[in-house]
């Protein structure tokens, strides 16, 4: 049977986090065999918030660094494509065809887009970050893609792709499967500060990219039961992020359940436990440090595997454009128009007028 198709991806920010690979990335690199996959570096998304000409500047270095990171959880680019969204013009062109799919009022309820605004101190929505879902549907209807592994805060973004497909194929015809989403088995990773979700812009995550004397920092400073002020105290264990990256991250869990019990009982200190919890995380990160180097040791590597997979794309783009033209009759509107005017001009020239 043929392979079905994974389309995600993620915005050129920078460098990924511990959130991103709980989130997404685990799935992603797991699904490699099961799937074809493809991986957008999504630079089109970033001008939505940031559309200054510095910004774009950054785009480069920012896609090789988020690039090296995949590499180093594992993408394997012998088997997936990773892509630059804005090199492959069928997107542009696909995302204005679905703008015409969707209500505003539809768009202004997707919970992430007010969130974004205010991050990046936007007051009033702009036009494209309003669009943002829609581009999105846009990358994951281009492959004609089946499953799409993201964060929790993308959820709304593929429903409404989903609508849109639906729609589509309502008025035009069957083009697109109707993709589902792949949430990661811990849909937010809490901050080593305590809040909600771990956030570049919010300053308190642990990158992929981290060594491991920077994790033992971080995780040494990390948030934990504000209640307990020595380490006979009895202490919370639920909610507190320091257990939520033991359950994630360390895999002894013995050692986990131990440790839970004399933190209950105010019987171990805050700093045993963090030592324990940055080994752990070290320990998980030591396999990703050593394919990192591997990888940048190798000059122009991470351009060429960006350039062979917006290749890829582009040759699935034409085939999805081809087949979209079609079912919408939009092709031959132009068709019809130029096929006549030819004739008129042949006539003309057989004339002499
Ligand atoms: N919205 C994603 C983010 O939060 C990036 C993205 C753009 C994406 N296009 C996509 C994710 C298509 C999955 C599928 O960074």
């Amino acid at each position: 049977m043929e392979k079905k198709t994974i389309l995600t991806g993620d915005r050129p920010t920078g460098k990924l986090h511990l959130g991103h690979y709980v989130g997404s990335l685990k799935n992603r690199v797991r699904l490699q065999d099961e799937y074809r996959c493809f991986f957008i570096i999504a630079d089109l998304h970033t001008l939505t918030t940031k559309p200054g000409k510095e910004d774009i500047e950054k785009i480069a270095d920012n896609a090789r660094e988020m690039v090296l990171d995949y590499l180093a959880c594992g993408i394997d680019p012998a088997r997936s494509s990773v892509y630059l969204q804005s090199a492959v013009p069928e997107i542009y062109e696909l995302a204005l065809y679905f703008q015409n799919l969707v209500t505003v009022p539809r768009l202004q309820r997707v919970p992430s887009l007010k969130d974004m605004a205010q991050n990046a101190g936007i007051e009033e929505m702009p036009y494209g970050l309003l669009g943002y879902p829609v581009l999105q549907a846009a990358d994951i209807l281009l492959p004609r893609a089946h499953l799409v592994p993201v964060g929790k805060d993308n959820e709304s973004h593929v429903e409404v792709t989903r609508e849109i497909a639906k729609r589509f194929n309502f008025l035009y015809g069957e083009v697109f499967p109707i993709p589902d989403v792949l949430v990661g088995e811990v849909p937010t990773l809490v901050g080593t500060d305590g809040k909600a979700k771990m956030s570049k812009s919010l300053g308190n995550v642990i990158y992929l990219s981290d060594d491991a004397k920077t994790v033992e920092k971080k995780v040494g400073g990390m948030y934990t039961d504000p209640n307990r002020i020595s380490a006979d105290v009895p202490g919370t264990v639920e909610g507190n992020p320091v257990f939520e990256y033991h359950d994630v991250f360390n895999p002894n869990k013995a050692e986990v359940e131990d440790l839970k019990v004399r933190y209950r009982a105010g019987k171990v200190g805050d700093v045993e436990v963090k030592q324990k919890l940055s080994k752990a995380i070290n320990t998980f990160l030591d396999p990703l440090r050593e394919r990192r180097e591997q990888f940048s040791g190798q000059g122009g590597l991470v351009d060429e595997v960006i350039f062979d997979g917006t290749q890829a794309m582009r040759a699935e783009a034409r085939v999805t454009l081809t087949a979209v033209r079609k079912a919408m009759g939009i092709g031959s509107v132009w068709n019809r128009i130029s096929r006549k005017a030819e004739d008129v001009k042949k006539k003309k020239e057989k004339t002499g007028s």
